[in-house]
């Protein structure tokens, strides 16, 4: 069927703007929100029975599948081994046929998760599939599909996929701790209820879209970023320099806090904006120090953050962008929305072809 851009510029614009709808059609096919507890779903395995949870995926799935690591990590003590498909594919680790596997895709064909998810199933593994596609190859080759329900993604930048591929793993890992017994019920309740806040939040942070679009009128004329972030903003600032290079064509990197002294710091001057993610979470403190070094070096931080973080950063940033104050578990789901907002409208001043960039193509089917 044909999918239009409304009264949109672009596919990538519309679908950014889907997001709090979207979000909150996927959360609601894994968890209940008026009783607060995870909804039944047919799993092939039982979380509190497997060692470990591998995960394997490309580009920006990818980037969703990192962040999941530390939830699941961190609310469900199951650990995680995560690796870009091309390299898990050959990289010979050891599999257990005990464990579980997690593809995360959008379209369900990129050549080399397909091919991560063979090795696994090889390697007697039970299958896991969040895909978008329910028609594609993986979903048919998984045992299990955990669909996003982000509809048809047009845009070859992934916007409102990554956001849902981030809902459903955030379900999981709450799932998971339920299973393994790491959170409570009372928790889970919790958990579900700030889950549900997502869509809410979203539709606030759309709502900056002006303040954004100027910023990224600014960033336009640069032509290196860098991205900082920490725990969850590491990934994320990832998925910000992988936006920006891949639709602005402006040079990107995104590198954890801590890393920046261990190389990235030589190349801070006035010509290199820092965008740093940071909520006001438990090591806002370590970020602000790293913010400090930047501007000691003449570095323009643009500073995606809450109330409380940008009364506490304490250093002159020349811009600064200021989210609801979000619960832990969502952070990451609506601070993508900005950096995504930023990537789209650098490129939109830049004049490059937003939807279709050069070179790139919206699933990678060869390796
Ligand atoms: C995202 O903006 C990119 N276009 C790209 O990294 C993409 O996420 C990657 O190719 C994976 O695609 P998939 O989700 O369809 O497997």
């Amino acid at each position: 069927f044909m999918v239009d851009k409304g009264n949109r510029r672009h596919f990538m614009e519309k679908e950014i703007h889907e997001q709090p709808e979207v979000i909150s059609h996927t959360l609601a096919h894994y968890v209940d929100f008026v009783s607060g507890v995870s909804k039944p779903l047919d799993l092939p395995f039982d979380f509190a029975r497997i060692g470990r949870l591998a995960l394997s995926a490309c580009g920006t799935a990818y980037l969703a599948g990192l962040i999941s690591k530390y939830w699941f990590e961190r609310y469900a003590r199951l650990p995680v081994d995560i690796d870009v498909a091309s390299e898990f594919r050959y990289r010979e680790m050891p599999l257990s046929a005990n464990d579980a596997a997690f593809f995360i895709s959008q379209s369900g064909e990129t050549a080399d998760t397909l091919a991560s998810l063979r090795y696994c199933r090889q390697a007697g593994m039970k299958i896991g599939a969040v895909v978008n596609v329910r028609e594609s190859t993986m979903a048919r080759e998984s045992d299990v599909v955990l669909p996003t329900l982000a509809g048809p993604e047009i845009g070859v930048a992934s916007t409102k996929a990554f956001t849902c591929q981030l809902s459903v793993l955030a379900a999981l890992a709450v799932r998971a701790g339920v299973a393994r017994g790491t959170i409570s019920p009372d928790q889970e309740k919790q958990l579900v209820r700030e889950l549900s806040e997502a869509p809410r939040f979203a539709t606030q942070v759309l709502k900056l879209e002006e303040q954004i679009e100027r910023i990224s009128r600014e960033l336009s004329r640069y032509k290196d970023v860098l991205y900082l972030g920490r725990d969850t903003n590491f990934p994320l600032a990832m998925e910000g320099a992988l936006k920006l290079k891949e639709i602005s064509y402006i040079h990107a990197e995104g590198y954890a806090g801590g890393e920046l002294k261990h190389g990235p710091i030589a190349l801070i001057d006035e010509n290199m904006p820092v965008i740093v993610i940071a909520p006001h979470d438990r090591i806002f403190e370590k970020t602000v120090s790293n913010m400090q070094e930047v501007a000691a070096r003449g570095g323009k931080i643009i500073l995606i953050t809450d109330a409380k973080g940008a009364a506490q950063a304490g250093v002159k940033t020349m811009e600064t962008i200021i989210l609801p104050d979000v619960p832990e578990i969502i952070a990451p789901i609506i601070y993508a929305l900005p950096i995504q907002m930023l990537a789209y409208f650098t490129a939109v001043f830049m004049g490059t072809d937003v939807d279709q960039p050069r070179n790139l193509a919206k699933s990678v089917t060869v390796e």
